[in-house]
């Protein structure tokens, strides 16, 4: 057999090569492709000089000074006097105590990468019931690891839930160099990334990085609760933005983003509105197809080792996750190979089924009528 395998023609060599090659282009192809692309930056117009000239004399003293006008809990201290590498936001629903207490336990338990200091904290609106902020008030008193705006918590606020912890971030921890928004449902492996924006140091500014969603049109189905009217929204697409399930920006991105805030309509999904914003101040994000959007990878030892993040994380993964990622033994190149290529393969095929999955679905539904 070996033998056989050996003898067999250039041509023949040609075609297994061949095919060894189309298989990884189809595979990874994409994103390279628009890793390149994504990334040129644009020319700086005078516009964006000002901005820039604003939000370095950016004066956030008035909420400073009366914080309890902007947060019902606005932890003022847990960032004071530190050097904040990385500092976490994660968005998480009021009711939601369980989850917030797993990632305690988890992911969220790190306080360095690297010997980099690291913050991680929840941000919450207001919940329906009073019952409720009685327990928030009792679960910040134990942890000191909640931001509460002054709106309700909906999926219909979550661009003033940005705006709220945006202007937080610049007003309590301006030290943080990086700012990372990030959902409850997600996993991050927090050394990865750290590593990433390690390596990212040559310039520490004009950071704003996630998976880039790219020519994404507005949702104009007057039935649907995502509308967007055309007053609100008149081009035919939206700019590149980072999915906002997870994404990262630089303190200075931040800062320029509350300056331009006014300007924008809030009427468009959370993750739109940031990149509305940051195309504004002349700013381009960066892909990584590292970050998983909203897409759940398949756990996978070596695979969970090399992303960022991953969405939809049931309760017993995130402790798995977590355990291989905080103190897991290392993965061979050839291992991590492997692993991305399994897990990329099945993540395909989950969104695959998904997707038909739905397009039955909706069938039947139709046929239901
Ligand atoms: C969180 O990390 C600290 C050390 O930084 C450790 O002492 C503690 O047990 C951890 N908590 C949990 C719940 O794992
Ligand atoms: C958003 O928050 C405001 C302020 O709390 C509230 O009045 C409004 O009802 C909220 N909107 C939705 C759709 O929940
Ligand atoms: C809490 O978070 C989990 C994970 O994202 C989610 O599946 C669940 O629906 C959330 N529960 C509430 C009450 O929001």
């Amino acid at each position: 057999m070996q033998v056989k395998f050996c003898r067999l023609r250039t041509h023949q060599w040609c075609f297994i090569l061949f095919n060894v090659i189309l298989f990884h282009a189809l595979l990874f192809g994409a994103e390279f492709v628009e890793e390149y692309f994504l990334h040129s930056l644009p020319p700086i117009e005078m516009k964006v000089l000002e901005i820039k000239d604003k939000a370095r004399k950016l004066n956030m003293e008035t909420v400073q000074n009366n914080p309890s006008k902007y947060y019902i809990l606005s932890q003022p201290e847990v960032c004071k006097e530190k050097n904040i590498f990385l500092l976490s936001l994660i968005f998480s629903s009021p009711e939601n105590r369980t989850r917030r207490d797993l990632i305690r336990k988890t992911w969220g338990n790190m306080t360095h990468v690297q010997g980099h200091p690291i913050l991680t904290l929840f941000a919450l609106g207001m919940p329906v019931l009073l019952t409720t902020q009685k327990e928030i008030d009792k679960e910040s008193h134990t942890n000191n690891d909640i931001i509460e705006g002054i709106f309700l918590d909906s999926s219909e606020n979550q661009t003033l839930k940005v705006i709220a912890m945006t202007q937080w971030a610049v007003t309590f921890c301006p030290s943080a160099l990086f700012i990372l928004k990030v959902d409850e449902e997600m996993f991050v492996n927090l050394p990865t990334l750290v590593n990433y924006l390690l390596n990212l140091k040559e310039h520490l500014e004009d950071i704003y990085v996630g998976r880039v969603i790219h020519q994404e049109t507005p949702n104009r189905d007057l039935t649907s609760q995502e509308f967007v009217s055309l007053s609100e929204y008149p081009e035919t697409y939206y700019p590149d933005y980072c999915s906002g399930e997870a994404f990262i920006m630089s303190q200075d991105v931040a800062r320029m983003m509350y300056v331009v805030f006014k300007e924008v309509s809030i009427m468009v999904p959370a993750d739109v509105f940031v990149g509305i914003c940051a195309k504004t101040i002349g700013l381009k994000p960066i892909h990584s197809s590292r970050f998983s959007g909203k897409r759940h990878i398949r756990y996978n030892r070596c695979c969970y080792k090399f992303i960022f993040t991953s969405s939809e994380i049931s309760d017993t993964e995130m402790p798995l996750a977590w355990k291989e990622v905080n103190d897991g033994k290392d993965c061979s190149l050839f291992e991590t190979y492997y692993g991305l290529i399994s897990c990329k393969l099945l993540t395909y095929l989950d969104s695959f089924k998904r997707f038909h999955l739905g397009t039955i679905q909706n069938n039947a539904m139709y046929f239901g009528d």
